[in-house]
């Protein structure tokens, strides 16, 4: 079985080791030798064990009949999209580690690949190495998801982790995590929830068959949390991690990326540092969480290679994928519920009163900040609670409960 592979990067020259490296493997596991027939960069590798297989020209890999299977990891959504398309319609499967292809382009591409017999998969996608979509979409499958929600991006997780442990500033452990490769090259993809926010929609999408537009779901990063509100969360025994997370609420669905105050009881609260998690709910199966490395090198390309595995021992039929371009209805935000530990500027005395006239009874905080008024509200809207804080007019910053 021969593959092409599309960007010698990171990812792809990853898959590139792991198809070497574990060529016996393999084979025995599926019956067959893979190997990598072309790799298409536009950059030379002199030196490189990849360069007898080295082409600049897409067009050797597209026209190339022997080549069943085609890697996708050169990242962004143009030229790589018309490639992919391209391969599919010759019926080759493509197998990707592309967040934006998958996010804008899904449900188109895996249809291709329907009407073509061949595959589209992107396993590597929402958790890196965390195997998800297969389970998700067979393991699970007897299973109505209930619940879905995660620690879907390492690079926040990383900071929410020192600030919290370390009492580190929020900039210097982003240059940290940049080090540490974990960080997209625009960090702000990354801190303002935007990864995270793709990864849920890919998720929520594949639970329920339909389609969910990542611009349609409500998104806060961690940009605006603080050591003060870090304090807060360790006084209530809790921790601050940014979630992802969708629910089913009727015929509806609600979804969210927020930073949120999640106490030990929950299997989230442990996930620390540049760990992944994802906490699946099903109405049969109960909770289950799958946790491992959400991105790196070799985490990721391993989940490309049991794409490209799949992929071949499929090869002429094509590896079902749930996810139509149908839209899913989603609870406007507004109408979801929460608690939220909230922050208001001024002493007790001076925020209490009106505090109680907005949100009702509520539970008091004190972190030691004898200059700032924090509680806890009873379960509300998000409508609701916008009203009441504009009637309070001086919270400083709220955090949802989970
Ligand atoms: N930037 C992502 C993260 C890795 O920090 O988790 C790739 O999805």
């Amino acid at each position: 079985m021969n593959v092409g592979i599309l960007g010698y990067g990171t990812v792809g020259s990853g898959v590139f080791d792991i198809l070497r490296e574990n060529k016996e493997v393999i084979a025995e596991r599926i019956g067959e030798e893979i190997s990598v027939k072309r790799v298409l960069d536009l950059r030379d590798f002199p030196g490189d064990p990849v360069e007898p297989v080295l082409t600049h020209d897409f067009k050797e890999i597209e026209a190339d009949e022997d080549v069943q299977i085609v890697v996708e990891t050169m990242g962004g959504l143009h030229p790589a999209y018309e490639f992919v398309k391209a391969c599919l319609e010759r019926g080759k499967s493509v197998c990707t580690s592309n967040k934006a292809l998958v996010a804008d382009f899904g449900p188109e591409l895996i249809q291709l690949a329907k009407e073509r017999h061949a595959s589209f998969l992107f396993e590597a996608r929402v958790g890196g190495g965390i195997p998800i979509i297969r389970p998700l979409q067979s393991s699970l499958s007897p299973d109505e998801i209930l619940e879905i929600s995660g620690i879907l991006n390492g690079t926040t997780n990383y900071i929410l982790t020192e600030m919290r442990e370390k009492g580190a500033d929020f900039d210097s452990v982003l240059k940290d995590a940049q080090a540490l490769g974990y960080a997209e090259a625009d960090p702000t993809a990354d801190v303002e929830g935007h990864d995270a926010c793709r990864k849920i929609a890919i998720l929520t999408s594949l639970a329920y068959g339909k389609n969910v537009d990542f611009h349609d779901i409500y998104t806060e990063g961690i940009t605006k949390i603080t050591d003060r509100d870090i304090a807060y969360a360790n006084q209530l025994g809790g921790k601050v991690k940014i979630c992802g997370s969708s629910r089913k609420v009727g015929e509806q669905v609600s979804a969210r990326v927020a930073p949120v105050l999640i106490y030990p009881g929950n299997p989230l609260y442990s996930v620390d540092g540049v760990f992944n998690a994802i906490l699946v709910k099903g109405n049969m199966v109960g909770d289950v969480m799958f946790y491992g490395q959400g991105a790196g090198k070799l985490a990721t390309a391993s989940a490309v290679v049991s794409d490209v595995i799949e992929a071949g021992k499929n090869i002429g039929t094509g590896v079902p994928v749930q996810w139509t371009a149908e839209k899913l209805s989603l609870v406007p935000f507004g109408e979801s519920k929460s608690r939220f530990l909230v922050r208001t500027a001024g002493a007790k005395s001076e925020n209490e009163s009106k505090v109680q006239a907005a949100f009702g009874d509520v539970e008091a905080v004190d972190a030691g900040f004898a200059e700032e008024y924090a509680f806890v509200t009873g379960e509300m809207t998000e409508a609701a609670y916008e009203e009441a804080a504009r009637t309070v007019g001086t919270v400083i910053n709220k955090i949802r409960i989970s």
